[in-house]
């Protein structure tokens, strides 16, 4: 298939660029490579895949400047480009909005353009808030608690509304903190990691309560690939999926296992936040049955494979 991916220099667009380029498929990769965090690894990224692969073509490209592509036609495209994170500051708030609500419409307006009919993008865990004490189910009441959330949530809808009006196949992933090599460095995981590893302070929200299911990029990239096996051969419609763990942890438990690795400890400064959600946990009984997705890096096994890259990286 030949297949858009927008945010390829991005932590999962790396990693799910490189699958499919490894299943043979062409891959055409946009990115505007924003500063967010460091570009030098965003490059990196890139670097690394064009070195790799043949079946690769990239562009350095904004959301907004999407209808450029005019002359390239695609089986597929996923959209993964976007303004994480919860935490930027309220003036900075122009960001989620230009990526993910203006971004994400012209990405929309230009698959019906180029009448690309098979569509996946990325939503969040956290469009779930605090909405239950239980695992997270795709059907249940929705309660955003940042601005990020609710462009998310947005994504949602918006995509709903394109599938029904013009017959188009689309599927929105909820992913639950993707962790792994070559990850992103404004992640709890990452920072707790750089700031030990280099003997700074790092920041404890509200006390370490918090739980998060963490998961493993190699167990999101198999659930993009199983997403793209059923969207390509079958009329869904409208779907959305949980890809999640299923086994959260606390941001303090985090924290230990990860001095641990390091054999080393934190300098804590603890700090509180109204724009997390306390706890996510996917319930991932719909995503088991409708693609197949079974997560199987445990917490441990990836931590590992995370820190390692991270010592790699740093060293160089
Ligand atoms: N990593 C996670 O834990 C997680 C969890 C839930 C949802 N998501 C979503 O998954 C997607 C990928 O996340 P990620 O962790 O790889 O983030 P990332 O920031 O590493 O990747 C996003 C990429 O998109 C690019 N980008 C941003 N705005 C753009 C624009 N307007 N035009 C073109 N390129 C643009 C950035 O330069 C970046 O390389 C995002 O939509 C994110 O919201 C990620």
């Amino acid at each position: 298939m030949k297949i858009l991916i927008s945010g390829c220099c991005g932590f999962i667009g790396y990693h799910l660029t490189k699958a499919l380029l490894e299943q043979k498929h062409e891959v055409y990769g946009i990115d505007n490579i924003n500063n967010y965090y460091s570009t030098k690894l965003k490059e990196a990224r890139l670097k690394k895949i064009k070195k790799e692969y043949k079946n690769f073509a990239f562009e350095q490209l904004d959301l907004s400047k999407i209808s450029s592509l005019e002359n390239v036609q695609f089986d597929l495209a996923i959209n993964l480009a976007a303004q994480p994170g919860v935490r930027l500051d309220w003036k900075e708030n122009f960001r989620y909005l230009d990526s993910n609500i203006t971004g994400f419409h012209n990405f929309l307006d230009f698959c019906k353009f180029k009448n690309i009919k098979k569509i996946i993008f990325a939503s969040s865990s956290s469009v779930y808030g605090d909405g239950s004490n239980k695992s997270f189910k795709e059907n249940q009441k929705l309660s955003p608690r940042s601005l990020y959330a609710a462009t998310k949530l947005y994504n949602e809808n918006l995509a709903e509304v394109f599938s029904n009006s013009f017959d188009t196949d689309i599927i929105g992933l909820r992913f639950f903190t993707v962790y792994g090599s070559w990850g992103r460095p404004d992640m709890a995981y990452y920072l707790f990691t750089d700031n030990i590893f280099k003997g700074k302070e790092i920041t404890l929200f509200n006390k370490g309560k918090m739980a998060r299911d963490m998961t493993h990029i190699s167990d999101i990239v198999k659930g993009i690939v199983s997403s793209i096996n059923l969207i390509e051969t079958n009329n869904l419609g409208y779907r959305i999926y949980n890809l999640g763990n299923n086994d959260p942890i606390k941001t303090i438990d985090l924290l230990r296992k990860i001095e641990f690795k390091l054999s080393k400890k934190a300098t804590i400064n603890e700090v509180s936040s109204k724009t997390e959600s306390f706890y996510t946990h996917a319930n991932l009984e719909k995503a088991e049955k409708e693609i197949n997705y079974h997560p199987s890096v445990n917490l441990d096994e990836g931590l590992e494979e995370f820190v390692s890259w991270y010592i790699s990286y740093v060293s160089i």
